[in-house]
């Protein structure tokens, strides 16, 4: 069963390879909105020390809250991409206005917050509240759309729409949390853009890239 091949084989590369994060430490919907908006674009290794920076000077939403901009900035503005501060403000004052610090429940509710998408409410529902709401970033894509032979590249609405039914097809019951972080190191570590380690893959059985280290690929066999 390809499905269930490839929760196994994520899962399992996952417990021997996964890495120890600092967000991966808690379940505060606060602090993984703020890994969430900081990983926007950067990566892991930039964004770890100015995610325990942040989280030291402004540990809960309403420290945040009180926060002036700039304070914000100050930390922020140095990954680039300088919305983030602002970005960050703005949830900070909808949570603490709006909704008397109390957070969203829902994936649709996260939605609702200032600059929440499907992704990162879905990363927040699964991380922070344990729910199985399926993510789909760029790695995850990839992932996805090699594995079960999807044209994953194009923009197309209906490419996109087949690619979350997967991603959310194949969350294992109860499991979001640990299997969508898993998803994410397996594209980050493994299943790269460029030169994916295709001869160390658990889950290459039932792979439909064919094997795309070794050039041979079509890639996507399946257009929608
Ligand atoms: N990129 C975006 N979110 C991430 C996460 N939670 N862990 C690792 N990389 C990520």
């Amino acid at each position: 069963d390809p499905l269930e091949g490839f929760r196994e084989a994520v899962l399992g590369w996952y417990d021997q390879h996964g890495r120890n994060l600092p967000w991966r430490r808690t379940r505060d919907p606060y602090a993984i909105i703020v890994s969430e908006i900081m990983l926007h674009q950067t990566t892991v290794a930039t964004v770890a020390p100015v995610y325990e920076e942040f989280m030291q000077r402004f540990p809960t939403v309403q420290a945040l809250h009180e926060a002036a901009l700039e304070e914000v900035k100050a930390i922020t503005d140095p990954l680039g991409y300088k919305v983030r501060g602002r970005w960050l403000k703005d949830i900070a004052r909808a949570v603490v206005e709006e909704r008397g610090g109390i957070w969203p429940d829902s994936v649709e509710e996260l939605m609702t917050l200032p600059g929440v998408g499907r992704y990162t409410a879905g990363a927040v529902a699964s991380f922070a509240l344990g729910i199985d709401a399926p993510i789909l970033d760029t790695n995850v894509k990839r992932v996805l759309g090699r594995y079960f032979g999807i044209d994953y590249k194009n923009s197309r609405a209906e490419t996109q729409h087949v690619l979350w039914a997967l991603a959310e097809a194949v969350v294992p019951e109860g499991q979001a949390s640990r299997f969508n972080q898993a998803l994410m190191d397996f594209g980050a570590m493994l299943c790269t853009a460029r030169k994916p380690l295709c001869l160390l893959c658990p889950a290459r059985v039932h792979c439909q890239s064919g094997g795309v280290e070794a050039g041979q690929a079509a890639e996507a066999p399946f257009t929608y």
